[in-house]
Formats: C-alpha cells, structure tokens, sequence
C-alpha cells in the first residue's frame, strides 16, 4: 500500500513523542448514535488526517462492543477508550465494569479519575491510583486526569494540587509502566464551560506535571510521558493549544461528540 506510506503516524518532531488526540464523549449516545458518529468522522478524515496524532474514542460502556466491531471491520484508525473502569478483578460490585472486560474489548486507553469522577462520584485519589494500577495490569493505557479548580487556582493552590494528585496517583508504580502513562491536564474551571485556557496556561499545567514527575522518577521518564490538554477544546482553540510547550495532545469532550467539529480539531 504505497499510497498510504507518508501517512504513517510520526512522532512530534521536536518532542519525539506520539501525539494523541482522544474524543471524550462522556454519558452521550446510544451505541446506534455512537455508530453514526464514528461514521460520520471517518468519511470526514483523510488519510493524511492520521500522520499527526493518535485519534482515541472513549464512548459509553453500553457502545463499546459495538465500536470495537465497527473499527475493527472496517480497519478504521481509531484506538477504543474507555472512560472509566473499576480497580477489582472480579465479584460482588454491582455496576462495575473491570479492567480485564475492557481490554477484551480490545480497549487501549482508559480515562482514569476524570474530574467530574471524583466531583460526582467522590473518587478519591486513593481509588484513582487503584485503578491506574488495574489499568496497566491488563496491558492498557490510562489517561489520567488532574487539574484544580477555579478556587484553588485562585487562592494560588494549582501547583499543589497538580503535583499532588500525580504522586498519589502513580507513586505506588515503577517508573518503566508510568513512562507510558498519558496524564490529561484538565483545569476544571474550563471543563464543559466554554472558558478554554490559554496556550500558556496548558503549557504551565505540562511543565508542572513533568517537574513533579522528575522529581520521583528522573528526565526520561518524565520526557517519555505524553500530555495532553483538556477542557472546552474547539477547532479554533486545538491549533494553538497543540503548539504549546509540553502539550502532545487532547482530550475534548463536547466537541468530539461532532463529527465535523472533532474533525477539525484532528487536521488542526
Ligand atoms: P469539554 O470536556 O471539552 O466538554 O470541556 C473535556 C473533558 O471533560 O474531558
């Protein structure tokens, strides 16, 4: 296949790290809508569209098999994501969905203690790095969200709270699995608000987060570990944030549930 051999996924030349661009469509969709959606986007996308980054889709629980058969039959480039899973194995937690039920599904990325998990659902930092850990004992990926909110921010607090969260979340873990860690920096005063950061802002949330991980684990794991920015992400804002220093990535929530809008933010 000659044709498709520049379209190859290449690594950021500056950084030498894999971007990733990952659809976030929380609890929208049915599976028949999300196989609509995904469709629709892969009609829009060229195959130019994926030498630039990654493309994850992260759709509810109840649509995952059926966006696993549908990227599956039709060999389209998309990764499966999922937005949540629970730490044990196995057993008596109605509701739950495990790690290893995920990566049956083929599932390659999981989102891991989202903000609206931890407001909502009251997860605790404790349970994120549970979970991070059930994540990667099942071969896959997590993406972990951290960001502060508007208050913390203003009363000064962001580089407390950001370190802190990714030490409670990975210090239990060896360096080599954490280097393949992908970290989403969400501050949650831009999450669903309409209120995008600025370029700066996104770049500071990575270098935070890549200094608190020198710290526990030296320049290559931190140099190694991709971050994304996350948080009212549109096709006029994905270009300048993706230029951002330290940022190999997105996570987009509202936007991604648009075919054409998700799009754009693709070939930005
Ligand atoms: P948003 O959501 O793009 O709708 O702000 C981002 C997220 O919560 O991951």
């Amino acid at each position: 296949m000659a044709a498709k051999k520049g379209h190859e996924l290449r690594p950021n030349p500056r950084t030498g790290r894999y971007r990733l661009i990952s659809g976030n469509w929380k609890m929208n969709l049915n599976h028949l809508e999300a196989i609509q959606l995904v469709q629709k986007l892969y009609f829009e996308l060229r195959d130019v569209d994926y030498g630039f980054a990654e493309i994850s889709l992260h759709p509810p629980a109840t649509d995952l098999r059926s966006i696993q058969l549908l990227i599956e039959s039709d060999r389209m480039r998309f990764s499966l994501g999922a937005q949540n899973c629970y730490y044990e194995a196995s057993g008596a937690y109605t509701g739950e969905v495990s790690a290893s039920m995920l990566a049956k599904l083929n599932v390659r990325y999981v989102i891991v203690g989202h903000s609206e998990r931890r407001r909502i659902f009251g997860e605790t930092d404790e349970v994120v790095a549970k979970k991070l850990a059930a994540v990667f004992s099942e071969q896959m990926t997590p993406i972990l969200c951290v960001g502060e909110t508007l208050e913390q921010r203003e009363e000064g607090r962001t580089d407390d709270v950001l370190m802190g969260q990714v030490r409670a979340a990975v210090s239990e873990l060896p360096g080599d699995l954490v280097s393949t860690l992908v970290i989403a920096y969400e501050p949650i005063w831009a999450i669903g608000t309409g209120r995008v950061a600025t370029p700066d802002d996104a770049a500071s949330g990575a270098q935070l987060i890549r200094e608190e991980l020198t710290t526990l684990y030296g320049e290559g794991v931190a140099n190694a570990v991709r971050v994304q920015y996350g948080g009212s992400v549109t096709p006029i804002t994905a270009a300048e944030l993706l230029e951002a220093e330290g940022v190999d990535g997105l996570l987009v929530g509202g936007a991604s549930l648009d075919a054409d809008a998700f799009a754009r933010i693709i070939r930005a």
